[in-house]
């Protein structure tokens, strides 16, 4: 992984002590709130409904044991003993005290992390697929090119004060699991017609009060010019985006408003002026930027293992969490482990301490000192060995993190909501609770297969609602809470919006109208047909039936 150097390391301490000194002033009297309010932004710093919170970035969902240890510590030292991972792989600490702080992000610093551009209208944290590197089907690693945006991008003069905030993905396998048509500017890795490697662009995707899926802007472009062309796409967005308007500020409005094809003609035209200039990558470049991705001195002896099917066959429960939470690894001998962060009756995507030093303590002993974090709130430990598994696997389920639910319903995604947010019109984390409660066979859930259920507490949409198989809104009317049900959406390769079942239903009523779903899932269901794959095939109209009959 990408290690700092001298500049990258003054640059982190200095804006430590900067905003060490705006805290000490703003505390002082000395600073007005607004004022503050800009800076405290640009490190990371939200004011939420209970105390500050804290974004801390975690580029492209990669980071070490050693910085896990410290998320460790400092949950337990300045927090309440937790953090929370988030859809776009940063983690998030919700109890901070202001005056403590920068003594958080000096600590942050010393492990080679920060929380700048992780809030505020900037380039945020690129994301790529947590499977990176170790696919079969992969065209390259997009994690250098990840590593090149963000070097480009962090700090950036120009691109410091955007229409509003700015987000980039990148994958580099047929799959998408980055739901990178979702995001500002998705970069797909492809092969041309001369077997050349480079991104197709996609732009204008988003969620949010108007979810739009991205537009291609471009098929194929070679890859010395990605970081030129993204220039060009950033200065087009920079000077046309709305800026009247926050809620018609993303370049989602923009591509819309011009159309793709005036928005295309003028991202080329800027890009004439840029092309071949000093932004143009040298292939010394992306070389230095793939040695910090390195692939691992792998154990040639792995593949002889043969103790993994013994286990398998002696024990029900290893064989079923293999199954259902580990992934294929090009590597001959080696899997890749998904860490649920989703057990029963606990916040998706939370993890305490203990949690994380456990964490950091399997990367460290079986899967070379790496983790990563994934969109749906799970973590991945990418390289162990087949026969580590069991050993793995136990030490996961002592530490609550072994649920074998990945795929499954109860792998929800789901975002703080009225707990902690303060823009919430909802509670979600009760509701999620109250689907764990009703779906807590994990035999049916296997048997319905493939599910993804996302939650929101508002429209702004940061728990993917609308590209969930099964989506839900919270919604607020007349003080309670209500909820609105969205079917077949998707943010894979097959991106597209879910649509609305009908209307909202009340809080004690979620998990019986997802039953319902289900009914009309199962009832339809051709042989080991997909949930979503039924949805596209029936329509909605049988679940409208069956849920409005039943719930009202
Ligand atoms: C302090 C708490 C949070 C605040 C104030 C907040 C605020 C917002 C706002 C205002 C938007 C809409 C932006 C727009 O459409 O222009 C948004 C979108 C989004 N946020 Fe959050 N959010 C918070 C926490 C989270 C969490 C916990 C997650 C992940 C679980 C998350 C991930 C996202 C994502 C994925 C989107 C939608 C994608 C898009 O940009 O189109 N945010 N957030
Ligand atoms: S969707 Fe709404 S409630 Fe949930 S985290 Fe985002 S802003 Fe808060």
């Amino acid at each position: 992984m990408y290690q700092y150097n001298e500049v990258d390391q003054t640059l982190v301490n200095e804006r430590v002590e900067q905003f060490r000194d705006q805290t000490r002033r703003f505390l002082a009297g000395e600073l007005p709130e607004d004022e503050f309010l800009a800076l405290r932004l640009m490190n990371g710093l939200y004011v939420q409904r209970h105390a500050p919170m804290l974004r801390v970035a975690i580029p492209y969902g990669l980071f070490s044991s050693e910085q896990m240890r410290k998320l460790a510590h400092i949950s337990r030292k300045y927090d309440k003993g937790y953090g929370h991972f988030t859809t776009r792989t940063n983690i998030q600490f919700n109890w901070p005290k202001l005056e403590e702080v920068p003594d958080i992000l000096a600590e942050l610093a010393q492990v080679q992390m920060h929380a700048i551009q992780t809030s505020g209208n900037c380039i945020r944290n690129t994301t790529t697929d947590p499977f990176s590197g170790i696919l079969s089907n992969e065209l390259e690693d997009p994690r250098p090119y990840c590593e090149i945006i963000r070097q480009w991008s962090t700090l950036h003069p120009e691109f410091a004060y955007l229409p509003r905030k700015f987000k980039i993905a990148v994958t580099g396998a047929p799959e998408d699991r980055a739901a990178s048509q979702v995001h500002d500017i998705g970069l797909h890795l492809v092969k041309n017609a001369e077997g050349e490697i480079g991104f197709e662009v996609l732009v204008g995707g988003g969620l949010g009060r108007t979810p739009v899926i991205g537009k291609v802007v471009r098929e194929f472009l070679p890859k010395q010019h990605l970081l030129s062309y993204l220039d060009a796409i950033l200065r087009v967005y920079n000077l046309n985006g709305r800026r009247d308007n926050k809620y018609k500020a993303r370049i989602k409005i923009l591509v819309n408003a011009l159309g793709v094809e005036e928005f295309t003609r003028l991202v080329e035209a800027e890009w004439e002026f840029l092309r071949d200039g000093e932004l143009t990558l040298t292939d010394a470049e992306i070389e230095r930027a793939k040695s910090f991705f390195k692939p691992f001195d792998y154990d040639p002896k792995a593949a002889e293992d043969k103790t993994l099917a013994d286990k398998l066959s002696a024990d029900q429960s290893f064989a079923t969490w293999y199954e259902k939470n580990t992934r294929e690894h090009k590597v001959e001998g080696y899997r890749a482990v998904i860490v649920s962060l989703k057990p029963y009756l606990k916040p998706a995507g939370d993890i305490t301490d203990v949690q994380m030093d456990l964490i950091a303590d399997l990367a460290e002993q079986y899967s070379f000192g790496e983790i990563r974090s994934t969109h749906d709130q799970n973590l991945v430990l990418a390289d162990v060995k087949k026969s580590d598994l069991f050993a793995v696997w136990q030490a996961l389920d002592g530490g609550n993190m072994a649920r074998p639910n990945i795929g499954t319903l109860t792998d929800m995604i789901v975002c703080p909501g009225f707990d902690f947010c303060a823009l919430a019109n909802a509670r979600t984390l009760n509701i999620a609770d109250q689907i764990n409660e009703k779906f807590d066979d994990l035999d049916y859930l296997y048997e319905l297969g493939d599910i993804n259920v996302n939650m929101s507490g508002c429209i702004n949409a940061c728990g993917h609602h609308h590209v969930a198989d099964i989506g839900i809104l919270g919604v607020d009317k007349k003080g309670e809470d209500w909820y609105q049900i969205t079917l077949g959406g998707s943010s894979r390769e097959d991106a597209r919006l879910g649509k609305i079942l009908g209307k909202a239903v009340a809080a004690d009523e979620v998990a019986n109208t997802i039953e319902s779903i289900l009914g009309v899932f199962v009832e339809h269901r051709l042989d080991n047909e997909l949930f979503r794959d039924t949805v596209q095939r029936i329509g909605m109209d049988p679940f409208k039936e069956n849920v409005y009959a039943v719930a009202h």
